[in-house]
């Protein structure tokens, strides 16, 4: 990594706050957090001590004449051996959208609100002034919304370049806006659709959508030794409680001048000795709802929804129960059915592990996930899904249940997967079919639905679609092994614009982008029941013959491509086979 935030800087004081960073909060208004003191291993328990949780806040950096207060926690994860981590002092206060809006400056582009945190008592210290742009409230329709996209981003050096690029455009600054993606460059190819003029001012992001797997402490061994691969089987997660202390130091110029909305990734669990899961990630990034002890808890949900003016913004937790009778199912179906599609007609979901992939790695790990809650997002309207899990980059059409929609007329989300922040673990390169490096994973690394369909393919290859495709899927319009970053630019209530950003040696590269449109037919139920019909018109699954007669007759995917007809129904056959029954007859 380029810079060195493991230790904080020397000469630091015990109350000098480090790790500032702002998370969105439901029902409006930000979070604002911080550390002080030091977190230790093998400290026996002993919180640094308790200091005053304090915001001040204002129109200018010489004018913080508002004052919010809040409260400060830590947490311990217990490891055998003397090696237990005990974080520093974790502070967390709330603005609300009434203090954001009397603090910023009226009308311009820019509201910016600076704000300094720490203790005004005795021995207590503040941090330097910072200045962030509030997310507008629900419902304004400010357009445009620019919202960064970043996942398992790590601490290496790739994901320090990462990280420089995205807070660049993040703050709006020209570099990252101009420079424009070609073929050729590096290794990464631009999609053909690439956009040849970027806009030369684009404005401040609102907020960063964080897609999961954030510092990779559990790569790491309770005494910060890396842990061997693979791992032997433990009751508990091994992990280095530092690597989040310096994770928060390392990306703080972004997320102080930008606030974050987060969704937990299979790096967060971290189940310690005692048992407890996603302690780092629940005590440092909020998400609960709005003021209050509720939102600090230990108990706060692993999921929630956020709104950034016209933008609904869902986050699943793929690691926490999303079965028929869970809480996080009834959640989300009650969640969707309260969205005010006048004041916020665009809905995003994020979720760390990906449902449409087609990298080797991770492949269908969450069909089960899939089959079970991909019918409420198109129900609800939901127009993308931005996961991370997996180390690339693949954008895909609107797509339901294997089967490619057209972008203009069609209902159902379109998938992002976006996990190439640039973490330690390595880039995925190896896709689950040609051309390129391709295999087919083996069905064992599936979960039961996964496997389940590979079962059905083999046993009966005539009447069941294959585990793998032979060919890229026509629903995957761009697949690419590169580190990078993605921005959204909500740019009306029927218009969207996607940007992917490629590091390429060092230099920010424009790789990929789409135009994405909403249909409010799609909010009807008539044009449910279209969507849902174009779904239903598969019919039957094609035998071997009519699937080599498609595959023959489709063209390759790229961008522009217009998908063809519905053709396939690979769920159903699944779904039959995850409850034991023989799949329907042809
Ligand atoms: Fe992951």
């Amino acid at each position: 990594m380029d810079r060195p935030p493991l230790v904080r800087p020397p000469g630091a004081g015990p109350a000098d706050p480090h790790q500032v960073h702002l998370t969105l909060a439901s029902g409006g208004g930000v979070w604002v957090s911080w550390a002080t003191g030091d977190g230790s291993v093998g400290g026996g328990d002993r919180p640094p001590p308790r200091l005053a949780s304090v915001v001040q806040f204002g129109q200018s950096a010489a004018g913080l004449g508002r004052t919010a207060r809040g409260a400060s926690e830590t947490y311990t994860q217990a490891f055998p051996g003397g090696e237990s981590y005990t974080s520093p002092r974790l502070h967390h206060v709330h603005l609300s959208a009434a203090d954001l809006e009397a603090s910023g400056k009226e009308g311009a582009a820019a509201r910016a609100v600076f704000y300094r945190v720490g203790d005004p008592g005795p021995g207590g210290a503040w941090s330097p002034v910072r200045a962030f742009t509030p997310p507008p409230r629900a419902g304004l329709g400010a357009y445009p919304v620019r919202l960064a996209v970043l996942g398992d981003l790590g601490q290496t050096h790739n994901s320090s370049t990462t990280l420089d690029h995205l807070t660049a455009a993040a703050r709006g600054e020209p570099a990252a806006g101009a420079a424009v993606g070609g073929a050729g460059g590096g290794g990464v190819a631009a999609a053909s659709t690439t956009t040849t003029t970027a806009a030369p001012t684009p404005p401040p992001a609102q907020a960063v959508f964080y897609l999961g797997d954030m510092t990779y402490a559990d790569d790491y061994n309770p005494d910060g030794t890396l842990r061997a691969w693979p791992a032997p089987p433990l009751p508990y997660t091994p992990s280095y409680g530092p690597k989040w202390d310096a994770w928060g130091r390392f990306t703080e110029g972004l997320f102080s001048a930008v606030p974050a909305v987060t969704t937990a990734g299979n790096h967060e669990i971290e189940t310690d000795a005692a048992g407890r899961s996603f302690q780092a990630w629940r005590a440092r990034y909020k998400s609960g709802p709005g003021k209050g002890p509720a939102a600090l808890a230990s108990t706060a949900p692993l999921y929630g929804s956020v709104d950034v003016g016209p933008v609904h913004i869902i986050s699943l937790n793929t690691y926490a129960p999303w079965d028929p009778a869970s809480a996080q199912r009834a959640w989300l179906e009650a969640d969707l059915r309260g969205v005010d599609r006048s004041a916020t007609p665009w809905v995003f979901v994020l979720m760390h592990a990906p449902w449409y992939s087609s990298y080797a790695s991770h492949y269908r790990e969450l069909e089960c996930m899939r089959l079970d809650l991909e019918g409420v997002l198109a129900a609800g309207s939901v127009d993308a899904v931005f996961s991370g899990h997996v180390h690339a980059y693949e954008r895909t059409s609107r797509v339901l249940d294997g089967v490619p929609q057209p972008d203009v007329g069609g209902c159902a989300p379109r998938y992002v997967v976006a996990g190439d922040g640039g973490n330690l673990e390595r880039l995925y390169t190896v896709f689950t079919s040609g051309p390129g490096p391709a295999a087919c994973p083996p069905a064992a690394a599936a979960d039961e639905c996964g496997q389940a369909e590979a079962a059905a393919a083999a046993a009966d290859p005539a009447n069941n679609p294959p585990f793998c495709d032979a060919t890229q899927p026509r629903w995957s319009m761009l697949r690419q092994p590169a580190y990078g970053f993605g921005m959204l630019d909500v740019l009306s209530p029927t218009r969207a614009r996607w940007s992917w950003y490629a590091n390429v040696d060092g230099r920010v590269r424009l790789a990929d982008s789409a135009e994405w449109s909403r249909d409010e037919a799609c909010l009807s139920a008539a044009g449910r029941a279209a969507a849902d019909a174009r779904a239903g018109a598969r019919g039957t699954a094609p035998n071997a013959a009519e699937r080599a007669d498609a595959a023959d007759a489709a063209p390759p995917p790229a961008a522009g491509y217009a998908p063809p007809p519905p053709a396939e129904l690979p769920s159903q056959l699944a779904a039959a086979a995850r409850a034991g029954v023989a799949p329907p007859p042809p």
